[in-house]
């Protein structure tokens, strides 16, 4: 028999314990905070076609080239009509998100259409800090016939800056860029050539291979030799037309009317090839080299390009829910465990104990009990753990006096409360 440990894959984690309630208060905070905004839930495959991504992301962009996950089947090739290969795990939510609403008509159903996604996505990269193969995003998608609206760019990059700051993020910067239509983002790629012509053999291999393919790519090189070539570039938004300007200069006035404090980035360019228009990317400093938190941007002709209608605009970003977590470490973290904790000295109080319980949480207050009746120590101990404000205290003693004893966890303080009066004393403390 082989009983050799089977490990779990490289560049995966699993989620335990106290790192498991972290995780539910982001997503619980995400889903308050993106009803708020009146974005609505979707839900998609966590595979698709491979030719979903190729042709949304770009067969240039790294993530298709060197990072897709593809699914072997058992199925014999030609079978059902499908050939091997033909599915990837998604690397990302964006394109499910356009495939589905092509696939349910709603750009004939409302006019703007606001959804969001929690959940996994998958990448065959080198696995280090921050950077794993299954990781997960909060990402949010507004999409829409002839929607296009420096407003509605506001709000979205402004949703996103709220979460960070809902879920206790203090470092992040927002950095914004404007890559213009399609004609001035192709006039970028050649004024960037054409700069970068003569330094063509300084670059990196990689590099050299983008140059005429992708040429964006070397701006988010991290060779030193790229970075280098990259620094002494004089990039400006010369390439923008007027019209492109006048919106990206509408979307600034639009972050400043609601006080959304951003740098400009006329380098930032994004990995991924649907994007036009408005670009951007948030930074925490406390991240070490994999220092996005998040990222998004307008992609007006994504919809079409996936075999949707015409003139569809939309735009969106997706936050990293691992980095957000990395950035949180060490953070005090609001919502984390119980509120109250019981512990019941002998049987006879256990009983009344599990009724109090009982009261607290139909109350509304996030509370437990420790089931086990071991020494008081053990005990006080098993409730500490349960991340607990306060411990309720119930004994002979106490049930004699018809009072229960409250201990502050925090500062350690004891006090002594009517036991019929427990439930209401804790809702106005909490
Ligand atoms: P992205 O820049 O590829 O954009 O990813 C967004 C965020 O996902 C990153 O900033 C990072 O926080 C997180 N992330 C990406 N790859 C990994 C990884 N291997 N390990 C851990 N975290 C990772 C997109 O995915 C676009 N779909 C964003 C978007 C939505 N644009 C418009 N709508």
């Amino acid at each position: 028999m082989n009983n050799k440990k089977i490990s779990i894959p490289r560049g995966t984690a699993d989620i335990l314990g106290v790192e498991a309630l972290r995780w539910s208060f982001v997503e619980q905070k995400a889903y308050e905070i993106l009803q708020n905004y009146n974005y609505k839930e979707i839900r998609t495959p966590m595979f698709e076609d491979v030719d979903l991504f190729a042709r949304s992301m770009g067969k240039t962009s790294d993530v298709v080239q060197k990072q897709m996950l593809t699914l072997e089947r058992n199925t014999r090739e030609g079978e059902s009509g499908e050939s091997k290969n033909t599915f990837a795990l998604r690397p990302e939510g964006t394109a499910s998100a356009v495939r589905s609403y092509i696939e349910n008509s709603i750009d004939r159903k409302e006019p703007l259409t606001k959804l969001f996604y929690i959940g996994a996505m998958f990448r065959g990269e080198r696995p280090q800090k921050g950077r794993l193969r299954q990781f997960n995003q909060i990402g949010v998608e507004a999409i829409g016939p002839n929607s296009q609206n420096a407003y509605l760019d506001a709000e979205v990059i402004s949703l996103s800056m709220n979460l960070l700051k809902n879920f206790g993020v203090k470092d992040a910067v927002l950095k914004i860029n404007s890559l213009g239509s399609s004609e001035d983002k192709e006039n970028f790629a050649n004024a960037l050539r054409e700069q970068l012509k003569k330094k063509q053999s300084c670059l990196c291999k990689n590099c050299q291979q983008r140059f005429d393919r992708n040429i964006f790519r070397v701006l988010d090189c991290k060779n030193k030799d790229c970075k280098k070539e990259v620094e002494a570039l004089k990039i400006k938004g010369d390439y923008l037309s007027e019209e492109s300007q006048k919106y990206y200069k509408d979307v600034k006035k639009a972050l400043g009317e609601i006080g959304v404090e951003y740098q400009e980035a006329c380098d930032l360019v994004r990995g991924l090839d649907y994007y036009t228009g408005i670009v951007f990317e948030i930074t925490s400093k406390s991240l070490g080299s994999q220092d996005a938190l998040g990222a998004g941007g307008r992609y007006n002709g994504l919809v079409e390009q996936l075999g949707g209608s015409k003139g569809v605009d939309a735009v969106g970003f997706s936050l990293g829910v691992e980095r957000i977590l990395l950035a949180l470490q060490g953070e005090p973290q609001e919502g984390v465990g119980a509120d109250v904790c019981l512990v019941a000295l002998d049987e006879n109080a256990f009983e009344k104990a599990f009724g109090i319980l009982n009261d607290l949480r139909v109350s509304g207050i996030k509370s437990d009990i420790v089931y086990r009746t071991s020494s008081v120590k053990a005990q006080m101990r098993a409730a500490n753990k349960t991340g607990a404000k306060y411990v309720l205290i119930l004994g002979q003693d106490e049930m004699n006096k018809g009072i229960i004893t409250l201990k502050n966890m925090e500062i350690g303080e004891q006090e002594e409360i009517e036991l019929e009066k427990v439930v209401e004393f804790i809702s106005s403390i909490l």
